[in-house]
């Protein structure tokens, strides 16, 4: 199998999986409903959640199927799944550590695979081909998406990207992310590699809601990213927070900025065969 997608290092988000559990956002409940009412499960099926980070999809589809794996190629995420589980009282969730690659699981046996803001990480004609495997007839695979607070629109956003820029120019950080990647999507958008796989496209549903970042908030966002992950700045999160207050202190309206953000999920199903 030929993979020419770029290559993420596979330890990202050592430690930073509890920071990332407490500040990127949940998916917006608009979309979970959406998702449920587009692909119908019965109660008695099962999900996977396939890199699922501290498991943001994982649990909030556990009430609706019998049985859902929780995913990833990073020890430091399943362990946070596992806290939860074990604080939780969720008992039909199944953590297993492993890259996308290389789990094992039955084929016909999921009747859905979420993949959330995950999926451009993974070698994706690969990883495409083993979820239409694993799909049962009918089945269906989302791509859920939510936009970064330095996306979008926001007359803050600017002056926050730049900190970025800075930040990863003076940690040294400017190749965390492959500077390949988007134009590699381009070339080969996730649609096409998904259809040749086998999956039909149905379609995006598309959602927006509005939060206020504090920056203590956008602070931790950031702690918990692959590109400017808090294990990096070593003694210097101080001198990061405060300049991040002062460049922000123009923009913010009774301590917060207001953002639009976007979530959305791209769908696709496992065709039924003539036959059945
Ligand atoms: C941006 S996080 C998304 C986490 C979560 N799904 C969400 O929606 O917030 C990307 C996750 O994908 C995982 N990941 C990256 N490559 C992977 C692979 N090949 N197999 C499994 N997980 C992978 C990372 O470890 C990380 O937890």
């Amino acid at each position: 199998m030929v993979n020419d997608d770029p290559e993420f290092a596979p330890d990202l988000y050592r430690g930073v999986a509890e920071l990332y559990d407490e500040f990127r956002l949940p998916y917006t409940p608009a979309l979970i409903t959406q998702l449920l009412d587009d692909t119908g499960p019965t109660g008695r099926v099962r999900a996977l959640d396939l890199g699922c980070g501290p498991g943001l999809l994982a649990f909030v589809l556990a009430d609706s199927f019998a049985e859902v794996w929780a995913v990833d190629s990073e020890p430091d995420m399943i362990d946070v799944v596992r806290s939860k589980i074990a604080n939780s009282g969720i008992r039909n969730l199944h953590p297993v550590g492993a890259p996308a690659e290389e789990l094992q699981a039955p084929e016909d046996f999921f009747d859905l695979v979420v993949v959330g803001n995950a999926f451009h990480r993974m070698p994706r004609r690969q990883v495409a081909e083993r979820i239409a495997a694993w799909l049962v007839p009918g089945g269906h695979l989302a791509l859920c998406w939510s936009s970064s607070p330095w996306s979008g629109p926001g007359d803050w956003k600017p002056a926050f990207g730049e900190l970025l820029a800075d930040w990863q120019h003076r940690l040294g950080a400017d190749n965390q992310v492959p500077a390949d990647l988007e134009s590699t999507r381009n070339e080969q958008p996730d649609e096409a590699i998904i259809e040749a796989a086998g999956l039909v496209s149905t379609g995006r549903r598309a959602f927006t809601q509005p939060h206020a970042w504090t920056p203590g908030g956008l602070a931790g966002f950031i702690y918990a990213t692959s590109f400017l992950p808090i294990t990096i700045f070593g003694d210097r999160t101080s001198e990061f927070e405060v300049d991040l207050a002062g460049r922000l202190r123009p923009f913010l309206e009774d301590g917060v900025v207001i953002d639009e953000v976007s979530y959305a999920y791209d769908l696709f199903s496992r065709p039924v065969p003539a036959d059945t």
